[in-house]
């Protein structure tokens, strides 16, 4: 996601926790991945993704606040290597990269197909990456020891969509596995999209639309090439992550105040700057007033 254009780019539920039947761990499915359906807002996403912007877009600025701020928070609960991490939505592969260096056995699902040839062009036999669909996964339950859900709710505008690709999570990993669940704050959209990033002299639609997404969450496509998407406030994420039967551990901001900061890359650059930075980020993502002023916020859950 490129900061704030996919947010603005990019989309209810109550659903159940769905029963689920156990099968051993560790024991990969061996049905052909569900190739999911391609509706016209999945037509929107594979449009978006192909301009290939995602690839760097964690290595700079505010896109590498977000991707240091995540490895620390998922450092801080997942199992050690080796352990089997699903990394569902994986995108391009960055957190797949990690993880593999690591030491992790990584299995990636993403809908975008370039995203999925990326993935197995860098990594091979190593990483079981294929094609799949977060709502409907091709692995069977506990199969794994962590899941990262690191973008799927971004674009899922449909509250019962985002309830399946939880409960999904939450059915493939193991009792006592982590599931790490991102997703674009609600008002992302006019602090970031607008105030930071300026997307308005080009994309107007975008000033109509910020009201919208805060009363709603939903935020609608403010040019040709972009698709709705899904912003949350932190009780909603809250909420459906524990509406789905996971146990909620921590909900914190990712990139809080970091976007905002002209002379980002400069303090990245610079080693105590950097620390500063990442010691204040720390030391505010979970202050309840401030929780929704940066552009993701991620949450960390357990399987019963
Ligand atoms: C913004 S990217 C994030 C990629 C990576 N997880 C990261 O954080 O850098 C969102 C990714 O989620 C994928 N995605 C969206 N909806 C999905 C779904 N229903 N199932 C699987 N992947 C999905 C997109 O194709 C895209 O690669």
């Amino acid at each position: 996601m490129l900061g704030f254009e996919i947010a603005i780019d990019r989309l209810r539920s109550d659903a159940a926790p769905e029963a689920r039947a156990r099968v051993p761990r560790n024991h990969l499915d061996d049905r052909t991945p569900r190739r999911p359906a391609c509706p016209m807002a999945e037509r929107e996403l594979q449009a978006y993704y192909a301009r290939d912007e995602e690839r760097d877009r964690l290595s700079v600025g505010v896109g590498r606040v977000e991707y240091l701020r995540t490895v620390e928070v998922v450092s801080r609960t997942i199992p050690p290597p080796p352990a089997v991490v699903a990394d569902i939505g994986g995108g391009p592969g960055r957190y797949t990269d990690w993880l593999v260096d690591a030491g992790y056995t990584v299995i990636h699902r993403d809908l975008v197909a370039r995203h999925v040839d990326e993935v197995s062009a860098r990594h091979a036999q190593a990483v079981d990456a294929r094609v799949g669909d977060a709502r409907s996964l091709d692995l069977p339950d506990e199969a794994v020891d962590a899941v990262l859900l690191l973008g799927p709710l971004y674009h899922l505008e449909d509250g019962v969509d985002r309830a399946k690709a939880l409960s999904e999570a939450r059915r493939i990993v193991r009792s006592g596995g982590r599931v790490y669940v991102a997703a674009i704050s609600r008002w992302a959209p006019r602090l970031d999209g607008v105030l930071v990033q300026r997307y308005h002299p080009k994309h107007s639609a975008i000033l109509d639309m910020v009201d919208e997404a805060e009363a709603t969450g939903e935020m609608r496509p403010v040019h040709h090439n972009s698709f709705n998407g899904y912003a949350h406030t932190p009780a909603s994420l809250r909420g459906e992550v524990q509406r789905s039967g996971l146990l909620l551990e921590s909900l914190v901001a990712v990139e809080g105040i970091a976007f905002a900061l002209a002379d980002l890359d400069e303090r990245l650059a610079d080693a105590d700057e950097r620390a500063l930075l990442l010691d204040t980020l720390r030391a505010v993502e979970a202050v309840p007033d401030l929780m929704g002023l940066g552009p993701h916020l991620l949450a960390t859950a357990r399987q019963p």
